[in-house]
Parts: structure tokens; sequence; C-alpha cells
């Protein structure tokens, strides 16, 4: 069995299109996919994939359902099967699934904890007289009784130990309240105590809902050793990249208006709900990751980015746009003025003076535009190919095929170079790897097997010591591509600030170490090029490796005429891995010959 709200996640999370997009060859028709019906032999297709409504339909056969009912119908998964195939696709943490499977949940006692903590602070908020001072800030910044409950806001008590000693009275392990970041032990040891003291605090709940982790903001001044806001730690049912705040009950409303807003902080969030605008979410003080992206897929197309106007903020604007832009999104870009966050608008002119502004979103391209042309960038012919540089990173993120076409356009007007001069500049990157690539079998052998996470380990050095590769990594391997959850972590940080001399504090603990190792490590990489090629090669072949598994699991299973096309398939990835190590081996040399001179930076500064 598998818990119904991971089934549910890992619904949300699918990718239809390139779940199906690996058994069936399938073209962009409008907002739709098209391909031959893999039910039924046909010579003009009429097989439909709906990505906006996660559904497939076959004209030809009459079969149709959703991403896992496609998996059964057409490769014989049992249910089970299917949530796991699609999940592991999904940045749905296997192991929940799998060990979901087993009679119980074994994470079950984390989010009963965490649901009780929950239950603790919010008590505290409203029903505690010493929650008063909390009551009153909350008050202050707009926010209300029913906007409060409707986030499940609390408080916890300025206060050493009562959270501790509440949880021990209801029984909860004290090592998992460690584990979970709730209470805390000193570094020399000695009585664990409550992690949250004095804060207003934020549950930080899953798509489904549940409670995962906490924010909390300190109702003091910030200072030393106090944050002003403290996240609970990654833990066994916390990953911080992968959740974005707001969105369990934002989703109804995005997918209505097919559009997202994203803000900075939770106030953002909570303070925009307290006017009644639903539609945001809030990544977790961390830059906005591939699998937020993925998180947003199912709901909108659309998003609107609502960052601080320093140029930080912008900076993590344009980093989140390319990331979006990869996934297929189309983001936009909304300004306020100086030292305006989405809270003070809100708290100052309401709805309406925040639709004011979210209405002025403009294109991400287009901002990038404006700000070239506001620096004189169109001026010569010199500059304007400096400026076609600039550009050239958005092109190259604009994964759907009609944006980029506009893109390219749009560019080619503006610095008067050719389009087809464009496209083939497109090329020069390795563009990333997914789905099925068909082509004719090498015969080379394929690149050794490094056991454990070698080459994870490798990538990562690499990436460390050598900043400039950071974005070229991002390009070729998805965080869920890495299957060591620690090396996960520091690909994801270094992704978010490819400045990062140090992993945050409440990073896994795992992570802060591992990384202190690779900072540390002295070992000098002769040849950067070779070394990335030959990494992000294994990486892709491991997740070939990983299809490979379920594929020879099914093949034990089939009966006859069902082998023999899984035999196909596996042949198939087997052609694809090997004709990866080739590609490994020719992009190296390529980036070798082009050298390391060509700007690739993706921002517009
Ligand atoms: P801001 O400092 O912009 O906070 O941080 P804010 O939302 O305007 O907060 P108020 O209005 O002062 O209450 C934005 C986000 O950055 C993260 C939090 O997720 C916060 O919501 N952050 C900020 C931290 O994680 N730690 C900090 O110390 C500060
Ligand atoms: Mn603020």
């Amino acid at each position: 069995m598998i818990p119904d709200d991971v089934v549910e996640e890992v619904r949300a999370r699918a990718d239809i299109v390139g779940v199906i997009g690996e058994f069936v060859q399938l073209r962009k028709a409008g907002r739709e996919f098209r391909g031959l019906s893999p039910f039924k032999k046909e010579k003009t297709p009429s097989f439909y994939v709906i990505p906006a409504k996660a559904f497939f339909h076959d004209f030809s056969s009459g079969e149709s359902g959703d991403v896992f009912s496609f998996l059964m119908k057409h490769r014989g998964m049992s249910f089970v099967d299917a949530v796991k195939h699609v999940g592991a696709r999904s940045g749905v943490d296997v192991r929940e699934v799998r060990t979901g499977r087993g009679r119980d949940d074994p994470w079950r006692p984390y989010h009963e904890a965490s649901e009780y903590a929950a239950s603790f602070f919010r008590e505290r908020l409203w029903e505690w007289e010493g929650g008063e001072p909390a009551r009153a800030y909350l008050e202050g910044r707009g926010i209300g009784r029913e906007a409060g409950e409707r986030f499940g806001l609390g408080y916890a008590p300025d206060e050493w130990g009562a959270f501790r000693e509440a949880a021990s009275v209801h029984g909860l392990d004290e090592g998992m309240l460690l584990e979970l970041g709730l209470l805390k032990r000193s570094e020399k040891g000695g009585e664990p105590y409550d992690a949250f003291r004095n804060r207003v605090i934020f549950p930080i709940e899953s798509v489904t809902g549940r409670v995962l982790a906490f924010g909390g903001r300190l109702l003091g001044e910030a200072g030393k050793g106090s944050p002003k806001y403290l996240n609970s730690p990654e833990s066994p049912i916390f990953h911080k990249g992968e959740v974005l705040y707001g969105l369990s009950w934002a989703r109804n409303r995005i997918r209505r208006d097919a559009s997202v807003l994203v803000v900075e902080g939770f106030m953002d969030v909570v303070s925009l709900a307290a006017v009644e605008i639903r539609n945001v979410v809030a990544p977790l003080g961390t830059a906005l990751t591939e699998s937020h992206a993925r998180l947003l897929k199912p709901y909108a197309t659309q998003v609107r980015l609502l960052f601080d106007s320093d140029p930080a903020g912008q900076k993590a604007t344009f980093r989140a746009a390319d990331t979006l832009l990869r996934e297929g999104l189309h983001p936009a870009v909304v300004t306020l003025p100086d030292g305006e966050d989405p809270d003070s608008v809100a708290r100052s002119g309401g709805a309406k003076a925040v639709r004011g502004f979210v209405e002025q979103a403009m294109d991400v391209l287009d901002r990038k535009i404006a700000m070239l042309e506001e620096r004189g960038y169109f001026e010569s012919n010199l500059k304007r190919i400096r400026a076609r540089d600039k550009l050239l990173p958005t092109l190259r993120a604009a994964r759907d095929p009609s944006l980029r076409d506009i893109y390219v356009t749009r560019v080619a007007e503006l610095t008067g170079v050719r389009t087809e001069t464009l496209l083939e500049e497109l090329k020069v990157a390795p563009a990333p790897l997914r789905g099925g690539r068909a082509g004719p079998p090498r015969r080379r052998r394929p690149a050794p097997r490094l056991h454990g996470h070698g080459e994870e380990r490798t990538l990562l050095l690499l990436l460390v010591q050598d900043r400039g590769w950071i974005d070229k990594a991002v390009e070729r391997v998805g965080p869920s591509d890495l299957e060591d959850a620690a090396y996960r972590v520091i690909f994801e940080a270094l992704a978010a600030d490819p400045e990062l001399l140090a992993m945050p504090d409440d990073a896994m603990p795992e992570a802060v170490r591992r990384f202190e190792r690779l900072m540390a490590d002295p070992e000098t990489l002769a040849s950067p090029a070779q070394v990335f090629a030959d990494a992000v090669a294994r990486i892709e072949a491991n997740r070939i490796d990983r299809r490979l598994e379920v594929i020879e699991r099914e093949i034990r299973r089939a009966g006859t005429g069902e082998q023999v096309r899984l035999v196909r398939d596996k042949e198939r990835l087997m052609q694809e891995k090997r004709a990866l190590s080739d590609d490994g081996r020719r992009s190296a040399r390529k980036l070798l010959a082009l050298g390391r001179t060509r700007e690739q930076g993706d921002d517009a500064e």
C-alpha cells in the first residue's frame, strides 16, 4: 500500500508528457501532444496527451486515463509499480514511496510529531494568556485571526523547555524531535531545549497539507545567534528545496487563475492572503529550484516573480526565471518601488495596489531587454553583440518551443542578428538530455561505472573549485538525478548561490560536512572539461540504470509476448546509455576546443 497523500503528491508532480514520452513518440500540437496509438496499429496519430488535464486519450482504441492508468494499461504495471515509476521521475522521495508499501509508513511518527507541535504552537497563540504579544504583533501587521488560522499560525513561548515538556507528556520520542529540529542540543551536549522560542510559527506543509516543518519569525529584535527567521533543518520528511510555502492552500486558486505569484517570504504569503490574494507561494529562504518549478507545473504555466527590487533580489529573479523556463514555464517579473515588499504594499494600499503592480508584470525576456536598453546596449553594433550574449542564456533556457520561437524572433529583431544565426548559437551549449533519444547502435564500450557516488562527488568537487561550471552543470543535471541526498542538497545550494562558501547552518548536517570536505580537498582536477563531461555522462547513465532496473523487474514477471517488447525497450535503453558515453567524449572535446572564454553568465548584469 502507498499512502493516499503520497499517491496524490506523485500525481500532482507527474510530468505526464515526459512519462508517456518514454514509450510513445509525442509531438506538440497546440496545448496537446500527439502520437501514434501505442494500443492499436495506425498510420495517422490519434493518441493525445493533454498536460493541462493530466490526461491521455487514444481515439483509435478508446483507451484513456491518467498517468498511472497509462502505465498499467500499456506496460502492464500494477498500480503500486506505476506510482513508484512516476515517483522516481518526479522527485518524490522514493524511500517514502517504497517504504509506504509496507504495513505502515515509517515516517508516520515524524508527521504525527509535527502535527502535534503545530497544534501546541497554535494553542499557545490563540488560547493562552502568554500569547498576547504574538497576537498583538500579528494584529499590528494586518493579520487577523481568520487569516492566521487559515495558515495554522502559532506561537512558540519565550521559554527553553515549554515544548519539550509538553511533548514528553505526550509521549513523543526526543531523538525524533531532535531530528525534526524542534529540539536542539548545545555543542557541549547537555539537555535538549526548544529550538523555537519567542517566535510566531508558520507551519510548512506539503502539497497535500501535511505539516513537514516550521518557520519562526522572532518577536523581538534579531541579533547574533537569533536570526529574524528560523527554519526547521532538513529532516527525513522535510527537504526545503522541494517545498513551497502556501502551495497546499493556494493550489486550487492557482489552477483556477492559471497563474501563480512567487514571493520571498512567509509574511508576504500570509499578508497577501489577508487581503484575499490567494494564488501565492514562497520558497523557504532559498532560490527557486527545479523541484519547485515542477511543483508548480501541474497548476499553472504563468509564473509571476515578485521579489525584492534590490540587486540581490534582481539576481535571484533572473536565476529563478531561467529555472522556470527550463521547466517549460513562462516567467514574468513584477517590479515594486524601492524598499517595498508585497507585504508592505498590501498593508498600505490593499489588494488594489498589489494588483496594480502585478498587472504590470513584464515577461522576463522583455525585462532583461528593458534593463539593457536603459544601459545603452542597443546603441552600437558592438554593444548589440554584447546584448545578444547577455540574452542568449534566457533563450537557451526556454524549453517551451513556442515561447522559444517568440524569444528568438524578438532578439533577432532587436539585435539585427538573423534568426538562423541565433538558432545556430543556441546549439553550442549542450542541450539537456531528457527522454528517449533513439540513435544508431554504437560499438564503443560504456564508460566503467564507478561505485558509490564517486561521479557525483567528482562533479561537485569541480563545481566547488571552479564556479564557472555551475551553470553548465545545472543545464544538464537536475538535483533529482543525484542519488546521494547530501550531494543533492549541496548541488541545489550551489545552483542557488554559485558563490556559496559554506552551507547554511540549518542544512542537512551530512551536507554541511561533505561541503566542508569538498572545499578543503587539495586535489587539482587536471582536465576540467573532460572531468565534467565524464561525470555528467555517468550521472545520466545512472539515471538510465534506474530505469533499466524497473524494466528488468518487469521482464521477470511478464508473459512471453510482453517480454519481447520489454526486452526491446531494454535494448533501446542500453543503446541510449552507450550513446551517452560517446556523447560525453564528444562534448568534452567541444568544450575543450571552445575554451573557457565564452561568457555564459545568466544574468543581465
Ligand atoms: P525578509 O528579511 O525579506 O523578510 O526575508 P520579510 O518577509 O520582509 O519579513 P518581515 O516583514 O521582516 O517579517 C524573506 C525570507 O527570507 C528568509 C525567510 O524565509 C523570509 O521569509 N529569511 C530571512 C531567513 O530564512 N532568515 C532570516 O534571518 C531572514
Ligand atoms: Mn517585510
